[in-house]
């Protein structure tokens, strides 16, 4: 057992897996450029206020799951690590003065976030998103981009089944009347209620039902419906989102009881599943409109939608099917040398060749010629560029490892060949061509 270990709940992304990650955040990139989302970074740890108010003192997030930091000093401040992007970026909006920019800003934020989870399959301590926030516009047609949005993500990340559940929960005219009917409906229940969700009863009926424990799956199957006690003005809203939906082709499915687990939400919300595997733990993201909650974070009242897609759920996923796919960025050439000793010429080549813009990389090692090449053909190296006696007259041997051919080239032609001869070996031209065993 090696002494020391990634810490619970967090874990190590080796090459393979970060190749993975680095692909979505690519594809998130390019989609948030498309559609208008510009980059925005803010600190990964914020005064813990801005999360208690924000995403609310009584959900899970915060009362068991916020990464306090301890202090150093007194400073009279309280930090947390972000468990989301959402509350920093709407934070950021306000101390900017984005409100006098062009509305809606348009944000988008790829990193990890951080929650003391008790960690399992799919749960971590620390974990990336793919964030999306629309500030400054009540919808409803940007409700429906966004879905758009999240879907186009997963069929361009490989997942094409993902499936989108979609809610109202109301606003504050019509959400106290909502939770009055939700207690009134649990309230004769409260002593045969697990004692968690006896205390969520009241402190924040509307948990209840998203409630984790299967004892509450039949009771919650009979509680009010928020849809059916959305004031006038939420009502139009979401039939307006879904109307938007419909014009798109968007395919979603209505569930009543998805409240999301924080408590900005307002009016649409929504989340990303695998078929068959809606869960509380499961989901692959989740987002929805917040109209509230600049107002919380003290500044002026300001619409805004947005969502958090979980990239390591993703990979999960990808995995899972066998289609993770890894763009792993392996050497064009391997430059090797008949002579062991001679590390100083292997060393030159390659960094004129890195310096032309070729992927290359030196055997450094002092190892016989047939060592050097063994370990080149272990590679999933296309090239190996070979030197010897030849390069008394300015010429060096290329090797095609893929065709199983070989060519004297002079050194002034060597990153033109490799350069055109690695861009027809991404194109497929002699993949067929290839000894057996080699991939
Ligand atoms: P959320 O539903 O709490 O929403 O998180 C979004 C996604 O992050 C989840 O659906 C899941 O894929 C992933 N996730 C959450 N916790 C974990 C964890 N412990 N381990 C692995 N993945 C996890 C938000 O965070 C909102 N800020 C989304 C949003 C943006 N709403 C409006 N704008």
């Amino acid at each position: 057992m090696p002494p020391f270990r990634a810490p619970r709940g967090t874990r190590d992304l080796l090459p393979t897996e970060r190749s993975a990650f680095r692909r979505l955040e690519a594809v998130a990139a390019d989609l948030a450029r498309r559609y208008g989302y510009r980059e925005i970074e803010t600190p990964m740890f914020e005064e813990a206020a801005v999360f208690e108010r924000g995403v609310g003192a009584v959900t899970d997030v915060i009362e068991k799951e916020l990464f306090r930091i301890a202090h150093r000093s007194d400073e009279g401040e309280s930090w947390a690590l972000r468990p989301e992007p959402t509350a920093g970026i709407v934070r950021a909006y306000i101390q900017h003065g984005m409100q006098t920019w062009p509305q809606p800003v348009k944000l988008t934020m790829t990193g990890p976030m951080f929650r003391y989870d008790r960690p399992q399959a799919g749960r971590y301590r620390q974990f990336w998103q793919f964030d999306i926030e629309a500030i400054g516009d009540p919808g409803p047609a940007i409700d429906a981009e966004i879905i758009e949005l999240g879907r186009s993500f997963y069929r361009l990340a490989g997942l094409d089944e993902v499936e989108i559940l979609l809610n109202s929960i109301g606003d504050a005219a019509c959400r106290p009347a909502y939770i009055a009917a939700l207690t009134a409906y649990y309230a004769p229940h409260a002593d045969r209620l697990p004692a968690i969700e006896r205390e969520r009863l009241h402190k924040n009926p509307l948990r209840l039902l998203d409630s984790k424990d299967p004892a509450m799956a039949e009771l919650n199957a009979g509680a009010p419906r928020i849809t059916d006690q959305l004031c006038d003005a939420c009502q139009a809203h979401f039939t307006a989102v879904r109307g938007h939906l419909a014009v798109l082709g968007i395919v979603y499915r209505l569930e009543p009881a998805l409240v999301r687990g924080l408590d900005y939400y307002t009016r649409t919300a929504f989340e990303f599943y695998i078929p068959g595997r809606q869960g509380q733990q499961q989901a692959l993201g989740g987002g929805g409109r917040y109209d509230g909650l600049a107002g919380l974070l003290g500044g002026r009242p300001t619409p805004g939608i947005g969502f958090g897609l979980g990239l390591d759920r993703i990979v999960l996923a990808l995995q899972a099917k066998g289609a993770l796919e890894s763009s792993e960025a392996a050497s064009v050439a391997v430059v090797v040398g008949a002579d062991p000793a001679d590390t100083a010429t292997r060393l030159r080549v390659a960094t004129d060749l890195r310096a032309a813009g070729i992927a290359a990389r030196a055997d450094l090692s002092r190892r016989k010629l047939g060592k050097q090449l063994e370990s080149a053909a272990k590679e999933r190296v296309h090239f190996v560029v070979i030197i010897g006696d030849e390069l008394a007259d300015g010429n060096v041997q290329l090797k095609d490892l893929d065709a199983g051919s070989q060519q004297l080239v002079p050194l002034a032609d060597l990153a033109r060949k490799l350069a055109s001869g690695d861009k027809s070996h991404r194109h497929g031209v002699g993949e067929s061509q290839g000894p057996a065993g080699r991939s």
